[in-house]
């Protein structure tokens, strides 16, 4: 039976973990050919979701890219990706890009350093500025670039501005490029979570007052499983989303309507 994303190759950043991770699998499950597992330091976590994609029947390959280092860091992951497409199918085609990985450091304006500044803005904007530079010439028609972003860029944030001034850049740069992508049919869209179990907010989330104020959050009345995130990320990356673009797509289970 032909699954929803037969055959495709995808590159997700911060698959070794979270709602990455969760995205990978679900990939895996609808039928990816091969899946590229990017991560920072955790080598292990990355081939952790290697295995479990492999078990899942689809291809999967590790590959380590610091993004702080900026465009020096996505030119070797784009780099990376290339040789295992090439292994894979013998071109270096890329047919899902998820621009996934990311820092949220909850600091307030008065607290954050110029160094603290630079290395969010580096990791969570200029790197899928720079990636999709990269790789727009071997991104295939009807491919599909998704930008994972936050709720915090449709509500106040005032514990994370430079946080949500990132993620706010993320999301203008993909209307931007919506219209040029559109003309391969290629489309360009952002997924926000909401406040999603992960290792990323689980020391805060481990406090029960905390807890219980961020399920109050949703509509639903609970938090964020990074499944629920990664089921908005498969649609976009199926062809079932191919008349939407340049389009901020909410996934925080309705977080403060
Ligand atoms: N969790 C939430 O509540 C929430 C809410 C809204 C938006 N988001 C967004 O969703 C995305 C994923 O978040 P998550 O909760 O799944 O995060 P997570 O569990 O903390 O995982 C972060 C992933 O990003 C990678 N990463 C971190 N720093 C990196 C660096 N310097 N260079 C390259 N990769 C790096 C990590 O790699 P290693 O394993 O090697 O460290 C890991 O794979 C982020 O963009 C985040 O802003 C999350």
């Amino acid at each position: 039976m032909s699954k929803k994303l037969s055959n495709k190759t995808a590159l997700i950043t911060g698959s070794s973990r979270g709602i990455g991770r969760a995205a990978a699998l679900a990939f895996a499950k609808h039928g990816v050919g091969l899946i590229a597992v990017h991560y920072a330091a955790n080598a292990d976590a990355a081939q952790t979701t290697v295995r479990e994609i492999e078990a899942l029947g689809a291809k999967a390959v590790a590959i380590g890219a610091d993004l702080r280092k900026g465009k020096q860091a996505t030119d070797s992951l784009w780099q990376q990706f290339k040789e295992a497409a090439i292994a894979f199918s013998g071109k270096p085609a890329l047919d899902i890009l998820v621009n996934n990985a990311g820092i949220a450091p909850a600091t307030s304006i008065g607290d954050t350093t110029e160094a603290a500044f630079d290395e969010l803005m580096t990791i969570n904007f200029k790197a899928p500025f720079f990636l999709i530079q990269a790789a727009a010439d071997d991104i295939s028609d009807n491919g599909r670039i998704i930008n994972v972003s936050t709720g915090f860029a449709r509500v106040a944030a005032p514990t994370h501005p430079a946080y949500a001034a990132s993620k706010g850049a993320l999301e203008t740069l993909t209307l931007a490029l919506a219209p040029e992508f559109g003309k391969r049919g290629i489309t360009v869209n952002v997924v926000r979570p909401g406040v999603t179990e992960t290792d990323m907010n689980a020391e805060w989330l481990a406090m029960p007052e905390a807890r219980a104020g961020a399920e109050a959050m949703s509509v639903f009345n609970r938090l964020g499983r990074a499944d629920d995130v990664a089921d908005v990320i498969t649609f976009l990356a199926s062809d079932e989303s191919r008349w939407t673009t340049g389009q901020m797509i909410d996934a925080t289970g309705g977080a403060r309507l």
